[in-house]
């Protein structure tokens, strides 16, 4: 439907709907200004499973043009279909292929002005005294930096933009320890990413790049599928968690779409905690 028409239909239902259909489009218009990504190449790793997938979908659905990062090119290349994005495989553990995503993405994309770095994982779950060495090293090197890394490798390209946006995936973990799932390597990781966060939100401020972690609290995802198949955890998380209801990947989607996108252009070196409440007891 044109503008036009849009208007002479609402006319034809009188003030007040047309009134109502003025509202919409500002609303809508507004919200295409903050949220708008349009014609922005984004980079999203950890996007063939979990957060990483909800994010890539988001940022499409806001304009973006994504490259999906992962391990799994068959689930990447999947959701590059499906979104028109670019699949993008790598073992991000290992950090001289990390240094092969960034030059890939611009070529297959062009310059990224949005890097969301979600990838994560836990090596072990052994209580701290008895974390094997070669574990906690592999939690910082994929969880901490791998994310540093990519953060360098974007950065000439978001100066010649003259804009960008880095958003970190941290952990609750990060901020308050976990009684019961020991996962000490895992925070330190974590934390570390809202240290690195700060740090380079005041270095690459002048070049208006803007650097933020969003730090969730427990949902349903591969990384967490064992806590979910017990009742008991189940019943754990629910105790622990302020709004009574069970948290989901989408549920955190809507803080990285706030900080990707215009809306978010007045936000650097923070960590925004998105957890229903757990860390605020
Ligand atoms: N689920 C939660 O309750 C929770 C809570 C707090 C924070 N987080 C964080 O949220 C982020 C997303 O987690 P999720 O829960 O969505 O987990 P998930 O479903 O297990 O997804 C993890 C993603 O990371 C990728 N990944 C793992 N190891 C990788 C490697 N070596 N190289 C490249 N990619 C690798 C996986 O892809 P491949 O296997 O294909 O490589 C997958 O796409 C993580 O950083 C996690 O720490 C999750």
């Amino acid at each position: 439907m044109t503008p036009a028409s849009e208007t002479a239909n609402a006319a034809h239902e009188g003030p007040a709907a047309a009134a109502t259909d003025a509202a919409d489009a500002a609303v809508t218009g507004a919200t295409a200004r903050m949220f708008g990504l349009d014609g922005r190449v984004a980079i999203v790793t950890g996007a063939s499973s979990g957060l990483g997938v909800a994010v890539a979908r988001a940022l499409a659905a806001f304009g973006a043009r994504v490259a999906v990062v992962a391990r799994r090119l068959d689930k990447l290349t999947e959701l590059a279909k499906e979104i028109d994005g670019l699949p993008v495989a790598c073992d991000l553990s290992d950090l001289s292929a990390v240094r092969t995503v960034v030059p890939a993405v611009v070529e297959g994309l062009g310059a990224p002005e949005i890097l969301v770095n979600g990838a994560g994982s836990m090596f072990t779950y052994e209580r701290a005294e008895s974390e094997p060495v070669e574990a906690s090293r592999r939690t910082i090197d994929l969880n901490l930096l791998a994310p540093f890394l990519l953060a360098q490798d974007v950065f000439p390209h978001m100066i010649a933009a003259g804009r960008g946006t880095i958003i970190n995936i941290s952990s609750i973990s990060g901020k308050v320890g976990i009684p019961g799932i020991p996962q000490a390597s895992y925070a330190a990781s974590k934390a570390g990413l809202s240290g690195l966060t700060s740090e380079l939100a005041v270095q690459w401020a002048r070049h208006s790049i803007r650097v933020n972690t969003v730090a969730p609290g427990f949902f349903r995802s591969e990384i967490t599928g064992p806590l979910y198949s017990s009742e008991k955890s189940i019943e754990y998380l629910r105790r622990n968690t302020p709004l009574p209801k069970e948290g989901t990947a989408e549920d955190i989607v809507g803080a990285v779409l706030w900080l990707a996108g215009d809306a978010g252009s007045y936000v650097t070196g923070q960590t925004i905690t998105v957890d229903g409440g757990w860390t605020a007891r």
